[in-house]
């Protein structure tokens, strides 16, 4: 019988293992601090955006978002009439219902701003559908964006700092970023000519960004929405220009009388109409369509309610929505994923941050109301 033959094996070459040890050590600390930004301190990354988003909120707000920080939660559902479903064939427009959770806000780093502090108000909506998947959503109350680009809005941010010594923002720098960049005009202008709504009741949301709708036939359009309210629209009252926090002690008092509305209006774009600049408005003639009716019905604090830890990435989307080619979306998925670790790590390892903001919270809305009656 003969013996199988047993091939010697190869002689250890240990400084060769460590050499491929040590290499893939030093390959994936370099991929980390690539996307730290380390290696690279002039490209734009999610923590320079967030960076600087704290360093124009002054100070630190443990828990609460970068952005946006001053807000509350509502809960509701949207009732789709099914007029949508010739634009895209997700379940969201099939006819029936689907409940939302939502978020209003103004924008900002500062949760005890007052709601003078912003022109805009904003609101945000996650709808779960019944086959399990979500539709995320984060809409302002201007139809187009001051800005182009990723880099454009932080070169915005950063002439936005508060200065060293006043601890208000420079108003020559302010104003030496609008003179450079001129594709910030349709949004001033707008602004300019709508004056904020008195009521986070009243307003229209916009998406600003265009997205791909896809129909069962697998034809794709850019569309844009807007929330449109049934509630009519009236501009913010001298009285409320001297309120801290009137935009919820509002919301509050109109949910006591009933649920509020808005219809969801999809505006479908037209050849050549650009679906990567959320500067620019598409002509009023385009295509509407009336998907739907959002009715929102109870409010909770942001401090303990269902929308505090959600991250409202718009590119979170049900299959028939897709992104658009616009950048700042790729640019927001980012800077909400992280400004969401930051405010949700900072949430768990001090349980209790949220307990003295609540208390002020709801002293200062009392104090509101108190000095709402004496208006
Ligand atoms: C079309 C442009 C934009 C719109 C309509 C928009 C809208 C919104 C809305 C509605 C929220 C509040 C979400 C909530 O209530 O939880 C928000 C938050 C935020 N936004 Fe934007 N935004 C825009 C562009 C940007 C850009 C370009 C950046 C930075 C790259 C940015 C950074 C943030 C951050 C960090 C938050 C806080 C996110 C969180 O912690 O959940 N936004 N934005």
């Amino acid at each position: 019988m003969t013996k199988p033959s047993v091939s010697n094996p190869a002689p250890v070459c240990v400084p060769c293992r460590l050499a491929a040890i040590g290499a893939v050590v030093l390959v994936l600390a370099g991929g980390f601090a690539y996307t730290a930004g380390w290696l690279t301190p002039a490209r734009l990354t999610a923590p320079r955006i967030i960076n600087t988003f704290e360093a124009v909120a002054g100070k630190p707000h443990p828990g609460y978002r970068r952005n946006h920080a001053k807000g509350l939660c509502v809960a509701g559902y949207f009732d789709s009439n099914g007029n949508a479903a010739v634009l895209s064939h997700s379940v969201v427009f099939m006819l029936g219902r689907t409940p939302v959770t939502g978020r209003f806000a103004v924008p900002g780093g500062n949760p005890s701003a007052p709601d003078t502090s912003s022109p805009v108000r904003s609101m945000a909506l996650l709808f779960q559908l019944q086959n399990g998947e979500q539709w995320r959503t984060g809409m302002n109350s201007t139809p187009v964006f001051a800005v182009h680009t990723p880099e454009q809005f932080y070169q915005q941010l950063l002439a936005a700092k508060p200065d060293a010594t006043t601890g208000k923002p420079d108003q020559a720098k302010l104003k030496a970023f609008y003179a450079a960049h001129p594709e910030t005009r349709p949004f001033q202008a707008w602004v300019k000519a709508h004056p904020p709504s008195s009521s986070l009741a009243n307003a229209a949301y916009y998406s600003i960004n265009a997205f791909r709708f896809t129909d069962s036939a697998g034809n794709s359009r850019a569309v844009r929405w807007t929330m449109v309210p049934e509630t009519p629209y009236a501009p913010i009252t001298d009285a409320q220009k001297d309120e801290k926090n009137f935009l919820q002690a509002d919301l509050d008092q109109r949910l006591q009388a009933g649920p509020l509305r808005w219809h969801l209006i999809l505006t479908v774009a037209e050849p050549g109409d650009p679906t990567d600049d959320a500067t620019l408005q598409w002509p009023d003639d385009r295509r509407h369509i009336d998907a739907g009716t959002l009715v929102i019905d109870r409010t909770t604090s942001q401090e303990d309610g269902a929308c505090r830890d959600v991250n409202f990435d718009p590119t979170i989307l049900p299959a028939g929505i897709q992104p658009s080619n616009d950048p700042l979306l790729a640019a927001r998925s980012a800077a909400y994923a992280l400004s969401y670790q930051r405010r949700t790590r900072e949430e768990a390892l001090h349980p209790s941050i949220h307990q003295s903001q609540t208390s002020q919270t709801s002293q200062t809305s009392q104090t509101s109301q108190t000095n709402g009656a004496r208006t």
